[in-house]
C-alpha cells in the first residue's frame, strides 16, 4: 500500500455497545484484564493462556529470544495436545458431545460424538498410525479430508503421537495436494472416498491417485493411502483401490478396536502441524505451528474472544482445511471442553435457511463465519434468519474485510440485535487472532476489526519505517511489534524465506537479539483511527483473497503457462460483489498461435487441475502483449486497474505504453457489453489495486 498518499474519506462508523445479557456472562468482563496484558507485563502475561492447559512438565522460560526471529515459547515445558483436547475432559464430562456432525443431506441424522467416544476413536486411529503405518513423533502425514468428524479424529490421533499433520483443504486438486505431500515429506496420505457437497456425492478418492502421481513426479513416494469411507462398508468412489498401497480405514480399525495409546509428552516447541498457504512464489509455504505456544494461544483467545464456556454450543462454519478450522473448530474449542459443531456441506444447501435451521435444532449460541458466506446468505435469503428461533450470544466474522452494510445485516438480522459481533483479523501464519474487540469490554465498530488483541501490539509503518500515526488518515503496512505464542515457527524447510518474507523489511538490526528490533510484517495494508481501532484494507503482496481463500498470483500463472499455447500469464484481482475479490487471468500466446475459447478453456482447466475449482478465473483475456517495464517485468497493477475500471496511473515508464489503450479497449468494452463493469472503487480499493504486484 503506498502509504502517506492515500487520504481516505470513508465514513467513520458509530460504536455499538455489547448487549447487557452478553456482558453478564462473559469470560472477560473485568477491565482489569487489560492491566494483566499490559505491555510492561510482556511476555509473562501469556502465562495466563498457558495455565489453561495441562502440562506434563512446567516451563522454565516464557520466551526465549536468543535466535531471532525463531522465537521459542514456554521453553522446558512438555505437554500433549490431544490429552489437552480430549483426555482431560473425561473425568467430568465424558458423556458430553465434543463434536456434533451435521451431514449435508437433511435426511441423514446428525451425529453427536461424546468426549468418551472421541477418546476411543482417536486412540484406535493413533494405534493404527503407529503400528500399521509405523509413524512416530516428528514424522509428517498429509490429510486431504473434507468436513467430516474423521478429520479432527485424524488430527488428534497425530497429536497424540507427536506426528505432524498437514491437512490440505478438500477443495484443492489432487495435484495441489501432491505438491504439499512432497514439500512436507509425508509417506502417508489420509483421504476419504467421497463427501456431500451441494447435493452431490463428490468422488474424492480419485484426487488421491492424482496426488500420489504428482508427489512421485517431485521425487516423493507415498507408501500408504488410508481411505476413510463416508459410509463404512460402502465404497463411494469410482477410483480403484491400489493393492498394497490403498487401505480402507474401517477395515483396518477392526484390528485396533479398544486399543489405547499413551499420549506422547512433547516439548512445547515441537511442531504440531503444518498449514500450507500461498505467497509470492509458486511454491506454497508450509507454516509450521508449535505445540505449546499455539495451543495456549488458541485456547486463551477462544476463551476470551470467542467467549467459549464448556456448556456452549459453538459452530464455526469455516472449513477445517483452513487455519480457522484448526484453531477455532478443533484445537481451541476442544481444549476448553465445549461442544463444537461441524457441518459437511455448503451453507445454502438445500436453501439459504439451512444454517439457521441447524442453529435452531442444535441450540447453537456462538456462531462464526466469513463475509463471503454472510453476503451470499443475505443475497439468497435476506429474511430467512427471522423464521428460526435460535439465539446467538456471540458471532464472529473472519477472513476478509466486511463492508459496514453487510456487517449490519449480520448483526441486526442474523444476530437479531442480541449478539455481540467480533471482526477478527489474523492469518494462517499467526495461529490465532491479532486484531479484534474484546467482546464485553470494547464496543463494536462496523468495518474495523478493533485494536490489537490482548498481548499483541500492532503498528503501521510506511515504506521508510516511519510510524503512520493514528488518525492520520493514511494507510501503511501493518506489523506486530512483539512475538506472541501463536506465531508460526518457520516455513517448513525454508527458514531463510521465513526471515526474508516476514521480518527482513522492518528489522532494525539483523544482529539484534532484542525482539523489539524484529517486527512481524503481516502483508496487509491497514489504517489506524484515533480510537486505536484498525481497519484492514487487504493484501499488499501478490495474494488474491477470493471468498476468504488466499490464492497466489504466481501459482495461478504457473498453472496457466503449462498450457502449450500460452507464452505469458498474469493474474489480477477484480472486485466481486459476493466473493470480495475474483481472479482474472491475462495471457499472451506464443508467436504464430491464434485461438480463443479453446485456449481459454485449457487455461481454466489447467488452473482447476493444478490448484482447484476455487481458483477458477472469472475471465481469461487473451492479449497481444502484456504491459511491461523496460526490464521486461509485467506491470500487474496496470492490468488490474483496467480490469477494475480504475485509473491506470503513470504508464510512461513502460517499454510498450501503447498496449495499454488496446487492452483497455478490448477488456472494458467487452465487460460493458456483458454488464460486468464494477461499481466505482472506494479510495482504499483503488489504493489496493494500484499497489498490486508491487512486491515483485
Ligand atoms: C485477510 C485467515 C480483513 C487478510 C484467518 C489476511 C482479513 C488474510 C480479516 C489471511 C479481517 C483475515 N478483516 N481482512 N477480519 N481476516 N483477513 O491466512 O488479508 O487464510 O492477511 O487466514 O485474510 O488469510 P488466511
Amino acid at each position: 500500500m503506498t502509504s502517506g498518499q492515500i487520504a481516505v474519506h470513508w465514513k467513520e462508523e458509530g460504536y455499538i455497545a455489547p448487549p447487557a445479557r452478553f456482558i453478564g456472562q462473559a469470560n472477560a468482563a473485568d477491565p482489569d484484564i487489560f492491566q494483566r496484558f499490559a505491555e510492561e507485563r510482556f511476555p509473562e502475561c501469556f502465562k495466563e493462556y498457558a495455565d489453561l492447559l495441562d502440562w506434563d512438565a512446567y516451563w522454565h522460560t516464557t520466551l526465549d529470544t536468543s535466535d531471532p526471529p525463531f522465537w521459542k515459547w514456554f521453553v522446558g515445558g512438555r505437554l500433549n495436545a490431544c490429552h489437552n483436547c480430549v483426555d482431560r475432559h473425561l473425568a467430568t464430562q465424558r458423556n458430553k458431545a465434543a463434536l456434533i456432525w451435521v451431514p449435508e443431506p437433511e435426511s441423514e441424522a446428525t451425529l453427536a460424538i461424546t468426549y468418551q467416544e472421541l477418546h476411543k476413536r482417536v486412540n484406535e486411529f493413533a494405534a493404527l498410525l503407529r503400528d500399521f503405518c509405523e509413524l512416530k513423533a516428528g514424522d509428517r502425514v498429509t490429510f486431504h479430508l473434507p468436513m467430516v468428524p474423521e478429520l479432527p479424529v485424524s488430527m488428534l490421533a497425530c497429536a497424540r503421537l507427536g506426528v505432524i499433520h498437514s491437512e490440505v483443504f478438500g477443495g484443492f486438486s489432487g495435484t495441489a495436494c501432491g505438491d504439499r505431500i512432497a514439500d512436507s515429506g509425508s509417506r502417508v496420505l489420509v483421504t476419504m472416498d467421497g463427501y456431500f457437497r451441494n447435493g452431490e456425492l463428490a468422488d474424492h478418492k480419485v484426487k488421491a491417485d492424482e496426488a500420489v502421481d504428482a508427489a512421485a513426479k517431485l521425487g516423493a513416494d507415498v507408501d500408504k493411502v488410508l481411505v476413510w469411507r463416508r459410509r463404512p462398508g460402502a465404497y463411494a468412489s469410482q477410483s480403484p483401490m491400489v493393492d498394497g498401497r490403498d487401505f480402507f480405514v474401517d477395515d483396518l480399525l477392526q484390528t485396533y478396536r479398544g486399543k489405547q495409546v499413551e499420549p506422547v509428552s512433547m516439548p512445547a516447541d515441537a511442531p504440531l502441524f503444518l498449514m500450507y498457504t500461498s505467497g509470492t512464489t509458486a511454491r506454497p509455504k508450509g507454516c509450521q505451528h508449535s505445540t505449546g505456544g499455539y495451543l495456549a494461544y488458541v485456547t486463551g483467545t477462544s476463551k476470551y474472544y470467542q467467549d467459549i464456556h464448556p456448556d456452549d454450543t459453538y459452530w464455526c462454519m469455516a472449513d477445517i482445511g483452513w487455519i480457522t478450522g484448526h484453531s477455532y473448530i478443533v484445537y481451541g474449542p476442544l481444549a476448553l471442553g465445549t461442544t463444537s459443531v461441524i457441518y459437511e456441506g455448503v451453507p445454502t444447501y438445500p436453501d439459504p435457511g439451512r444454517p439457521w435451521r441447524i442453529a435452531e435444532r442444535l441450540g447453537v449460541n456462538i456462531f462464526h463465519t466469513a463475509p463471503t458466506a454472510i453476503r451470499l446468505l443475505r443475497k439468497l435469503g435476506p429474511d430467512e434468519p427471522r423464521k428460526y428461533g435460535y439465539r446467538f450470544k456471540h458471532m464472529t466474522t473472519v477472513g476478509e474485510p466486511i463492508e459496514p452494510d453487510v456487517w449490519r445485516w449480520y448483526h441486526d438480522v442474523v444476530g437479531k440485535g442480541e449478539a455481540v459481533v467480533v471482526d477478527t483479523w489474523w492469518q494462517t501464519e499467526t495461529g490465532g487472532f491479532l486484531g479484534s474487540t474484546l467482546p464485553a469490554l470494547q464496543p463494536m465498530k462496523p468495518g474495523s476489526c478493533g485494536p490489537g488483541v490482548l498481548g499483541v501490539y500492532p503498528v503501521i509503518y510506511d515504506e521508510d519505517r516511519n510510524v503512520v500515526e493514528a488518525g492520520s488518515g493514511n494507510a501503511g503496512n501493518i506489523c506486530i511489534r512483539n512475538p506472541w505464542p501463536g506465531i508460526f515457527q518457520t516455513i517448513w524447510g525454508q527458514p531463510e524465506r521465513f526471515v526474508d518474507l516476514y521480518y527482513r523489511k522492518y528489522c532494525a538490526d539483523p544482529d539484534s537479539k532484542d525482539w523489539h528490533d524484529w517486527p512481524y510484517l503481516a502483508g496487509d495494508g491497514a489504517m489506524l483511527a484515533d480510537d486505536g481501532y484498525f481497519r484492514i484494507l487487504g493484501r499488499v503482496d501478490d495474494v488474491i483473497n477470493v471468498a476468504g481463500h488466499r490464492l497466489g498470483t504466481k501459482e495461478l500463472e504457473s498453472a496457466a503457462i503449462t498450457v502449450e499455447e500460452v507464452a505469458e500469464a498474469a493474474a489480477v484481482p477484480v472486485l466481486d460483489e459476493l466473493r470480495g475479490r475474483a481472479v482474472e487471468m491475462y495471457i499472451s500466446l506464443k508467436p504464430g498461435i491464434t485461438g480463443g475459447d479453446d485456449i481459454r478453456g485449457k487455461v481454466i482447466a489447467a488452473i482447476e487441475t493444478q490448484i482447484g475449482k476455487i481458483a477458477r478465473p472469472q475471465n481469461v483475456w487473451i492479449v497481444s502483449d502484456m504491459p511491461k517495464t523496460r526490464s521486461g517485468k509485467i506491470m500487474r497493477r496496470v492490468i488490474a486497474s483496467i480490469s477494475n475500471f480504475a485509473d491506470v496511473g503513470d504508464t510512461t515508464t513502460l517499454s510498450n505504453p501503447e498496449i495499454v489503450d488496446d487492452i483497455r479497449h478490448q477488456v472494458q468494452s467487452e465487460k460493458l457489453a456483458r454488464g460486468e463493469a464494477p461499481r466505482p472503487l472506494t479510495p482504499e480499493e483503488e489504493a489496493e489495486i494500484k499497489a498490486f504486484g508491487r512486491t515483485e
